[in-house]
């Protein structure tokens, strides 16, 4: 991997923000000469290494680019000359590979003390969001990113979760990078089943229910509505494929024909067409009440989000977008000559537009009303002009991967390059056998719920620890909903995975609960030590001279770019590897370097090394949206 800074220069620097950078400055500046290069040219190649034994930043020589001299024998030559100096000792050649190595001291004398200095801010850079990084005054960019999007009455199925869990996590990571960032849930809260909503409600409702537990009780209304509607629509399926043979055989298919429209006529799925069709008329009774299942919903979605330290700046929805909007939409495909009538709908033939893949996708339907991927135009269309943002990301299930190409692709088509261009699609796989222990998932607070239990099932396990935890309950839950969000991020978005209750909240292996002890466990040494943050902020840090000090100290040196290289895959797990690889180191350590029991001194050293492990491990959490304990 190779880093892409530009050399740090002037009052603009990075350099206060990523310690890495000086290094980084100073090795290009190094070898500059002696490649003849520019020192510009050195720092882009300058890369990560894998592995501590392989230095802390390494050059691959051919990545240069310079002729005549085989690549080994250049690695060569330039360690030769390289000057060693109080930062950098000489590079290693290592095949066609230079390593460069900090030297310890230096490095620790650096790292630690910046870390307890900037706290939170360790890692975050907030110049990155800069519209121009020389001129704060310019202003920061601006992101929307729209996740969660759950459908009002409809369950809240995987996809949702997986889309919260990873579109709050890259809304903390813009802003980590100083960008100005809108979190917006697209509520699927228009369409056919509102209207067969409020007809339940009218059979089934009961207002106090309704204020009690909105979202429980229009799913279950919702339920039981199908229960009518469900043998219906077969029904009128079963006739229609008779009605299909019929015609085949060339006998007589009025009887039948007529029999189809009576049984439409009066199923509940005609009755929600109507309704819906005064709801998309502004009839304002219908509005009413669907705005009353909006609006209880909204208020029970947000107390749930809180739970993961989730806020949105903005609850949009499909049914905020305005039909005239849609209609302009429509009227530029059409004069564009992009879309075409079909049997009086309306469609886009993707093929004839340069993309196969993309198939074809109706915009209008007979009747006139608005299509999911309509409403995504016209919505896409208002955000632009509502909030001028730089950069949006949509966090949508692969399953989707099409309906957004679609989107997307319609922009192009009807000249909004500039909008598409700034849309990017950050999807993810699936998650198989997601049900709580109760059955069907309403909300995520049954799957949160169900975690939580299954911890303090896990935590009861020890008796002798559980004793001692003050909240057992409120502990749970919080790690509980750790053990999900940390599955959800173990591997590459793309991939997809099994939820596991068991593997999820066991404390052995890579899981959330692990990660969150390493935490407590760093809070308890602190608190046994009890030094104050003075003695801390004095220690003599040249006495952490062991491999595992120094090594935990090149790991939080590279933090923040951990950060800025998450910048560009978009992906949790970059951060995750990296916490559990410091975490092992972390365990792996309090054997070696002990706090209580050492001299005053080293344990003051000490402390000073594990407060800033603990910082980063804090930072890294609250990124990926965990809430950190301090016991458990
Ligand atoms: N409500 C949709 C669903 O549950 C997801 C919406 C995604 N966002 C969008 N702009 N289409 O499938």
């Amino acid at each position: 991997m190779a880093s892409q800074h530009s050399v740090p220069n002037g009052p603009g620097s990075r350099l206060t923000n990523n310690p890495v950078d000086i290094y980084r400055e100073k090795i290009s500046e190094a070898l500059a000469p002696i490649t003849r290069k520019t020192p510009q040219e050195v720092y882009e190649k300058l890369a990560w290494t894998q592995t501590f034994d392989k230095g802390d930043l390494g050059l691959p020589v051919p990545s240069l680019r310079i002729k005549g001299k085989k690549p080994t024998e250049q690695a060569v030559e330039w360690s030769e000359k390289f000057p060693e100096s109080d930062l950098v000792a000489k590079p290693v050649v290592a095949g066609t590979f230079l390593q460069f190595f900090f030297k310890p001291e230096p490095l620790t004398k650096l790292i630690i003390p910046s870390i307890l200095n900037k706290k939170a801010s360790y890692g975050t850079n907030d110049k990155l969001g800069l519209r121009d990084e020389s001129d704060p005054s310019k202003g920061k960019k601006r992101i929307i990113v729209e996740f969660s999007s759950p459908n009002i009455a409809k369950p809240f199925h995987a996809g949702h979760l997986r889309s919260t869990i990873i579109g709050g996590f890259l809304a903390n990571l813009y802003e980590a990078a100083g960008w100005d960032v809108l979190r917006m849930n697209y509520l699927g809260d228009w369409g056919r089943q509102f209207g067969l909503l409020a007809n339940a409600f009218e059979m089934y409702g009961s207002e106090e229910a309704l204020e009690r537990d909105p979202i429980g009780h229009l799913f279950d209304i919702y339920v039981e509505i199908n229960k009518l509607s469900r043998p219906q629509e077969d029904a009128i399926k079963e006739k229609k494929e008779e009605l299909k043979q019929v015609a085949e055989a060339g006998k007589e298919t009025l009887d039948l024909e007529n029999e189809i429209a009576e049984l439409e006529s009066k199923s509940e799925n005609e009755r929600a067409r109507q309704y819906f069709k005064r709801l998309e008329d502004g009839d304002e009774a219908a509005r009413a009440t669907w705005s009353r299942f909006r609006d209880l919903s909204i208020q029970k979605y947000k107390q749930t989000y809180a739970r993961l330290n989730i806020h949105y700046d903005h609850y949009s929805g499909e049914s905020q977008v305005e039909r005239e909007r849609m209609e302009k939409a429509a009227n530029i495909l059409k004069e564009r000559g992009i879309s075409e009538d079909s049997k009086g709908a309306i469609l886009v033939d993707f093929t004839k537009h340069g993309d196969k893949k993309l198939g074809k996708a109706l915009i209008k339907k007979t009747d006139g009303s608005s299509l999911y991927l309509t409403r995504d135009v016209g919505e896409i269309v208002k955000r632009d002009e509502l909030y001028s943002f730089d950069k949006m990301i949509y966090v949508i299930a692969s399953q989707q991967d099409i309906h957004v190409a679609q989107l997307f692709k319609i922009l192009d088509l009807m000249g909004l390059q500039d909008i598409s261009g700034k849309c990017q699609h950050v999807n993810f796989g699936m998650v198989q056998g997601m049900s709580t222990r109760k059955g069907t998932v309403k909300f995520l607070d049954d799957i949160l719920r169900d975690v939580g239990e299954k911890m303090h099932e896990v935590m009861k396990a020890n008796q002798a620890k559980y004793e001692q935890v003050e909240q057992p309950e409120q502990t749970a839950d919080t790690l509980g909903i750790t053990a999900v969000m940390v599955q959800d991020m173990s591997g590459k978005r793309i991939n997809n995975y099994d939820f596991s209750l068991e593997r999820m909240t066991s404390f052995e292996g890579d899981t959330g609960p692990y990660l969150q002890y390493a935490h407590a466990r760093l809070c308890s040494i602190s608190r046994k030590a009890g030094l104050s943050p003075q003695d801390i902020g004095s220690a003599d840090l040249s006495l952490l001279t062991e491999s595992h000090a120094v090594n935990l100290v090149r790991a939080l040196a590279s933090w923040p770019d951990v950060v800025q290289n998450t910048l560009k895959t978009l992906e949790p797990v970059t951060v995750l590897s990296y916490l559990f690889k410091m975490t092992h180191m972390l365990s792996s350590s309090y054997d070696v370097l002990k706090v209580i029991g050492s001299e005053p001194e080293l344990m003051k050293a000490r402390m000073a090394l594990y407060e800033a492990a603990r910082q980063v491990l804090h930072n890294g959490m609250k990124l990926l949206g965990l809430n950190p304990v301090e016991r458990m």
